[in-house]
């Protein structure tokens, strides 16, 4: 018996020392202690021994005993601080690293001076109109005094989808939209941003795609002057107090009298640079008083009513405003380029 005890005893620490997890442990525990576990039957077993043995045996059963419960609860101890010491490697976090930043996309500066040029007007009780982008001949030409055959068409010939539609090679038309809409009804006061198409030229200051703000104003009593005065005012908003709008005298088929007007150069206060091909002065837009033709055209009486419209290059002024000599800067994708217009609306 007592060899015996000796042997189980050893065996069963041998056991423990081989765990390495709690369910083995567990199963350790129940093989030796459990209620039909082998010390458990070996103090069944003292039972049948003889009385004066009973003592000495029972003492080494309990120091089996004894020493089994130590060292397991001596192995779970250090089961657990294993588990806890492996969760903290494995979790560990360095943090002197770089973190990870999100990168944020910006706003295009096309569509911010857009959004600036919106801000300005909608100051003087303008709304926004849009339009389509794919126009019908009627629409982008006829309507607007440009019967086919007319000369003009020809700097605009571009993008026709079939014989009567095209990509708009301006924002005009949307004045003739607005007009047929209010069907007679005054004051309007809109402008348009949107895209427009034409032919190519392969020059820094023009691209076969672009943008244009139109406006157009419908009322009785408005004259020249009021054009003026409204571009004049967009002019110091835009570009500061000290600005200078110029008109000259100029041509569009649906505009009499038109004008092209200059702003002074924003970019060198107007004393000459590369922008403003040392002129001081930048042709942004084109304006005039509506045509009677195109008035009646829509459905108003030329001899009560009076309207002006105007034409705004965007690339235009967002090169005045930010200084760039070269319009393809704006369609290239450049991020480089785009980076410096991280701006907020
Ligand atoms: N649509 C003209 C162009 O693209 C610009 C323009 C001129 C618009 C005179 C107007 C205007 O509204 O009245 O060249």
């Amino acid at each position: 018996m007592d060899f015996r005890l000796d042997a189980l005893g050893e065996e069963a620490l041998l056991d423990v020392r081989r765990c390495e997890d709690e369910p083995s442990l567990h199963a350790v525990r129940v093989r030796y202690l459990g209620k039909k576990g082998l010390l458990t039957l070996a103090i069944r077993e003292m039972a049948q021994q003889h009385p004066e043995q009973r003592a000495r045996i029972g003492k080494q059963i309990n120091d089996v005993k004894h020493a089994l419960e130590a060292a397991i609860m001596a192995k779970r101890d250090d089961i657990v601080a294993q588990g806890i010491a492996r969760k903290l490697a494995e979790e560990t976090i360095d943090v002197t690293l770089p973190g990870r930043t999100e990168r944020l996309g910006a706003v295009h500066p096309l569509m911010h001076v857009i959004e600036e040029i919106e801000h300005i007007f909608v100051g003087m009780g303008y709304t926004v109109a849009e339009g389509p982008e794919v126009e019908t001949d009627y629409y982008n030409f006829e309507a607007l005094n440009i019967p086919e055959h007319h000369p003009a068409r020809a700097m605009h010939d571009s993008f026709y989808i079939d014989e009567t539609t095209l990509l708009r090679t301006q924002t005009s038309p949307v004045q003739i939209r607005t007009m047929q809409r209010c069907g007679g009804a005054i004051p309007i006061k809109i402008i348009c941003p949107g895209k427009v198409y034409r032919r190519d030229d392969d020059d820094p200051t023009h691209s076969h795609q672009f943008m244009q703000v139109e406006g157009l104003v419908v009322d009785t009593h408005l004259s020249m002057a009021h054009l003026k005065g409204t571009l004049a005012h967009f002019a110091r908003t835009m570009f500061g107090s000290h600005s200078r709008v110029r008109l000259r005298p100029s041509f569009f088929p649906f505009t009499e009298p038109s004008v092209e007007v200059d702003i002074s150069c924003a970019v060198c206060g107007g004393v000459g640079c590369r922008v403003c091909k040392q002129s001081g002065w930048v042709e942004v837009l084109g304006a005039g008083m509506v045509h009677p033709d195109v008035l009646a055209r829509c459905g108003y009486d030329p001899t009560v009513v009076r309207a002006f419209a105007f034409g705004v290059g965007v690339e235009r002024i967002a090169m005045l405003r930010y200084g760039i000599e070269d319009i393809r800067h704006f369609y290239t994708n450049d991020r480089a380029f785009l980076q410096q217009f991280r701006m907020r609306l």
